[in-house]
């Protein structure tokens, strides 16, 4: 026992929990999800698994991407990805939930399975019904050799290294990552993307990592704003475009580790329903980065303050209209609309992982969840 507990502290490499290790290893994760497959500065990109697929994938009529959890929130992010790079039509969708209806699909079809652990047992099923339909699997998991792994036929994977959190983090960026190469393979190949974009991604994605070490600048500003809320009953995320999965995967982190109920939504169906729940007790994240949907989200930000709602705001640095309109902001840096995802969601990470800890929950071992979900 002593000795277990000594490990573990060995393990935990100075941190007080697997899942503040995890959050902060991530430019190291993000860039070894890229090693060997990414050079921008001679426009290479090749993922290996993908390498006799790449056409099947540029001749796809669509893409059906399975998945749970924090994975399907990847699938989402995904899907965005696919449709404005690769004008690929793109499904994402509940492994349990596509497991047990009667879904068309057809031999052209390419599912996509996204798996931490490779052995989730509701998407090593869904893979199953997919393949005696005779699509073909693409595998995108983080466990070498894992069910999930075997069971497609090919895959990338997202060399995040082990994952011991339940709360998923470094596993999710790897996965948003690796599937962003994907993405931008495929419209490659397809003669979707432009030179010009092509080239500005790959040197944009070389980036990242040192784009997300900056954000942990912001650690203490985070652990402040999550002191403040400590004891908020309810949060709601919200964004649009790629921001919304990430809103999606804020509220889940929050939920998972500190037990408080949190909603993530598009920022655009707040009127269709949550609006109601808006008075000054009610903490509100916006995802509020610069890109496309800038001007929309600063009004949604307007309506949330109009009932008092107590607005923590994800911006772009320098963003000078925002900070006047809100109770708090963290800065993200600037980067391409695509790539958002892998920077906007690492505060809301720290800022769960803040407000479990004070609240004194496990955050490694949150209770009722488990890594991997091996049963139905
Ligand atoms: C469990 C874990 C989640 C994870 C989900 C899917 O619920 O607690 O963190 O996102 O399973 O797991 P997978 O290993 O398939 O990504």
């Amino acid at each position: 026992q002593k000795l277990e507990m000594e490990l573990e502290t060995i393990e935990k490499g100075g941190y007080d929990h697997f899942m503040i290790k995890e959050i902060f290893e991530q430019p190291r994760s993000i860039a070894d999800s890229m090693r060997g497959r990414l050079r921008a500065d001679d426009a290479h990109l090749q993922l290996g698994g993908l390498n006799d697929y790449l056409d099947k994938l540029a001749q796809a009529d669509r893409v059906v991407i399975v998945g749970c959890g924090t994975s399907w929130h990847a699938g989402l992010v995904a899907e965005y990805m696919f449709e404005e790079l690769a004008r690929i039509n793109v499904e994402v969708e509940y492994a349990s939930e596509f497991r047990y209806r009667n879904p068309v699909i057809k031999e052209n079809d390419i599912v996509i399975a996204i798996s931490q652990s490779g052995e989730t047992a509701d998407t090593l099923a869904a893979i199953e019904l997919a393949k005696s339909k005779g699509a073909t699997i693409f595998g995108v998991c983080n466990v070498v050799g894992s069910s999930i792994a075997r069971a497609t036929h090919a895959g990338a994977y997202t060399h995040a290294g082990p994952e011991i959190g339940v709360a998923s983090t470094k596993a999710f960026t790897a996965q948003v990552t690796v599937l962003t190469l994907m993405a931008i393979a495929v419209a490659k190949r397809k003669g979707t993307i432009a030179e010009e974009t092509y080239r500005q991604l790959l040197i944009e994605l070389e980036t990242i990592p040192a784009k997300v070490e900056k954000v942990f600048e912001n650690a203490a500003k985070i652990k402040e704003i999550a002191f403040i809320f400590t004891y908020a009953r309810n949060f709601i995320y919200l964004g649009r475009g790629l921001n919304f999965p990430v809103a999606l995967e804020g509220a889940l982190k929050l939920k998972e580790i500190s037990y408080i109920h949190a909603e993530g939504y598009p920022a655009a169906e707040m009127k269709h329903g949550p609006i109601a729940l808006i008075d000054e007790d009610m903490p509100v994240v916006f995802l509020a980065t610069k890109d496309s949907s800038y001007e929309k989200i600063v009004s949604n930000i307007q309506e949330v303050k109009a009932r008092k709602g107590r607005v923590i705001a994800i911006v772009t640095e320098g963003d000078t209209l925002i900070p006047g309109m809100v109770d708090f902001v963290i800065e993200v840096p600037n980067t391409h609309e695509i790539l958002t995802p892998l920077v906007s969601v690492i505060p809301l990470q720290l800022l769960s992982y803040y407000i479990a800890v004070m609240r004194g929950r496990n955050v490694d071992q949150p209770r009722n969840l488990a890594k991997s979900v091996t049963v139905e």
